[in-house]
């Protein structure tokens, strides 16, 4: 039997993640269901972001499904983002961030993309100094961090060519003409481990092209892997081309607790009202499905999130009208 540990956190995550364990209890797999604190609200209460008891059921669990936290821009005393000290505990290096066309005006068509981000270093290693008026922080980027990253976007790059019957495409996104020392070494072990994979067609694009050719061509692509920083971005931006942030899933995979989670923050200024996406937490609980060997209950969730949005309801995000439970009870519908 298998255990997900729910972290709801801030804002929207109350409201999605929810959602998401109804639509999974409805697929009726026989899962248990442990929820855990994290986020700003619960640092406040407990002094912690995401406190030891928190961690115990994340390493207790076979899978994490998070919601959003609320971080704030200035510096908090003690304070740290749970979803970063997450990956980092747990050394979730690889973060995947599939972008697909969605049935529906909001979304353009013929896209499916996968960015593979590293998830533990770059520019957000936590290496931040001050000295005097000057504000350093250090981007880190490891041999070891890179050919690992590399190597999960060549396999992803292999399963999904197999599933597609297509060529398999990387497009190693880097600014190693200006970063030369940091995405110099990215970029060589990138070169390094995808020769490894002789099938697929490596490509490289400096990272303002790639930004900009995701919204010129963006069918052209199929599977792009970079930095942390850059991958955050260029996903935030490709998750608008099909609808937003409200439908963007993610997993973060690597040693530890695998963690699945929509792309999007707490979003503070729809909050409580119970008009949030739930799509994006949906499709991560397919992703974490996929991830714990239930592949067809995770084809059936997609299906069933597909086919009601083709069926025009959706959130206000998306230009519709419905509230999260109504879409909820919609994709559980299908499933029952
Ligand atoms: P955000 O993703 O919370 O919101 C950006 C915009 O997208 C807002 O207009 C919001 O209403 C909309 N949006 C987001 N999720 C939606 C959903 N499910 N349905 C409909 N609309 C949705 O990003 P923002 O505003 O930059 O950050 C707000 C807070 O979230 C900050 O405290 C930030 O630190 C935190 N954050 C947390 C993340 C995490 O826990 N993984 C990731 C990103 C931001
Ligand atoms: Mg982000």
């Amino acid at each position: 039997m298998k255990t997900i540990c729910l972290i709801p956190g801030d804002g929207v995550g109350k409201e999605v993640i929810p959602a998401a364990a109804e639509a999974l209890q409805t697929l009726g797999l026989g899962l248990t269901f442990v929820e855990a604190e994290a986020g700003f609200a619960c640092f406040k209460k407990y002094g912690s972001a995401l406190p030891e008891a928190t961690m115990t059921r994340v390493r207790q669990a076979d899978a994490v499904l998070f919601g959003a936290t609320s971080s704030p821009s200035g510096i908090v005393e003690g304070y740290r983002s749970p979803i970063l000290a997450l990956r980092k505990e747990l050394d979730l290096f690889a973060n995947l961030r599939p972008v697909f066309s969605l049935p529906g005006e909001y979304s353009r068509p013929g896209i499916d993309l996968l960015i593979v981000r590293e998830n533990t270093e770059g520019l957000y290693s936590g290496r931040e100094h001050l000295e005097g008026d000057t504000a350093i922080a250090e981007r880190v980027i490891t041999r070891r961090g890179s050919e690992r990253i590399v190597r999960v976007a060549c396999e992803q790059a292999m399963q999904r060519a197999v599933l597609r019957g297509k060529q398999p495409v990387l497009t190693i996104v880097h600014k190693a003409n200006v970063l030369k020392l940091t995405d110099g070494l990215f970029r060589e072990c990138a070169l390094k481990v995808a020769a490894e994979f002789p099938e697929i067609k490596v490509k490289e694009l400096l990272v303002d092209s790639a930004a900009m050719n995701l919204v010129k061509s963006p069918q052209s692509f199929d599977v792009l892997v970079t930095t942390n920083l850059f991958g955050d971005i260029l996903s935030d931006e490709s998750s608008a081309l099909v609808g937003g942030l409200g439908v963007a899933p993610s997993a973060n995979l690597g040693s530890g607790t695998p963690v699945f989670e929509p792309v999007h923050g707490s979003a503070p200024d729809i909050a409580g009202q119970g008009i949030a996406n739930p799509v994006g937490a949906l499709l991560s609980s397919a992703m974490m499905l996929e991830t714990l060997g239930e592949p067809q209950a995770a084809a059936s969730l997609r299906q069933a999130v597909l086919d009601t949005l083709a069926s025009g309801l959706c959130t206000a995000d998306l230009g519709g009208i419905a509230s999260t439970k109504q879409f909820t009870h919609a994709v559980c519908a299908r499933l029952g």
